[in-house]
């Protein structure tokens, strides 16, 4: 059973809190967000995307055999605002069978420092204060996405740690995922497992390495042993729900078959006094290092 807490009027991580995170590696925080802001961020996002020229990037989503230009959008993307698609979105001859809307996978991976309203979204004093009181001395918001989870093709999402793919040494991967929508079991919620961010052999470090390789990334695997998928219990989070997790916390979601969308936005945070590596995927041109709160 892992613990929820009312922070409808959050303030500061309590000594509960605190414990529940130490314990867990994840704590659920009931409506730190205003559904308003949510809703404000949703229809920001369907301005955004009515804005997006399908055509102009059709060639990067719609073949196997863009697999580099693929590579290229999504390398790229630390610095900007990129649109990434659902696979099942496509027909076998790469043409797009729903409207954007509902064929789009996830927006990122830089909207908090380049758009007005997520830089204002992200940068709310809560957030601030959690990340603070989860023990970053010096947060730096490095990574932001928006995440759809469409109504019937919203895709799985295996189990893993997102230490893997936003490194520091030492490791300080901090995560929030916002319920922009109401997540339920029926469309696709998070799911975790108490405690396995305590697991595996290599004590600090995720079982495997996203690396970056020129414009190619490979996967280094360190620890070989599978997740305590067994354990793995859902988060289900109504609309203003945040989930805070680490970056050892191992975590999953399911496709989505329902009728319901489940939008979610995510931030990942680092502690500007650890070292980030320069073979990260996400890497920021030298005139736009990560900002703090
Ligand atoms: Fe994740």
């Amino acid at each position: 059973m892992i613990p929820r807490f009312d922070a409808t009027s959050f303030s500061v991580v309590t000594a509960e809190m605190q414990q529940a995170f130490n314990r867990d590696g994840v704590l659920v925080l009931d409506g730190l967000i205003p559904e308003a802001k949510c809703d404000e961020l949703c229809s920001h996002m369907d301005d955004m995307m009515a804005s997006f020229d399908v055509d102009e990037h059709a060639s990067v989503f719609s073949s196997a055999s863009q697999a580099h230009a693929q590579d290229e959008y999504f390398l790229s993307s630390g610095h900007t605002t990129r649109f990434f698609f659902e696979e099942e979105a496509f027909d076998e001859d790469g043409a797009l069978t729903k409207p954007l809307e509902k064929a789009l996978n996830k927006v990122g991976h830089a909207m908090h420092d380049i758009d007005p309203e997520f830089d204002r979204f992200s940068r709310q004093p809560a957030l601030a204060a959690l990340a603070r009181g989860l023990g970053l001395t010096d947060p730096k918001l490095a990574q932001s996405m928006y995440i759809f989870k469409q109504p019937e093709i919203g895709g799985e999402v295996l189990c893993h740690q997102d230490a893997t793919y936003i490194r520091t040494n030492p490791n300080s991967c901090l995560g929030f995922w916002i319920a922009l929508e109401d997540a339920t079991e029926e469309n696709g919620c998070l799911w975790g497992i108490p405690g396995g961010h305590l697991d595996g052999t290599n004590s600090g470090m995720p079982k495997s390495l996203f690396i970056r390789e020129g414009v190619g990334t490979r996967e280094e695997v360190l620890d070989e042993t599978p997740y305590r998928e067994k354990d793995c219990l859902p988060l289900p989070a109504p609309k203003g729900t945040v989930l805070a997790f680490g970056g050892l916390f191992p975590h999953m979601s399911r496709a989505n078959r329902s009728a319901k969308s489940r939008h979610a936005y995510t931030l990942h945070i680092i502690d500007g006094a650890t070292n980030y590596p320069d073979d990260n995927w996400l890497q920021r041109p030298e005139d736009m290092p990560f900002r703090g709160f």
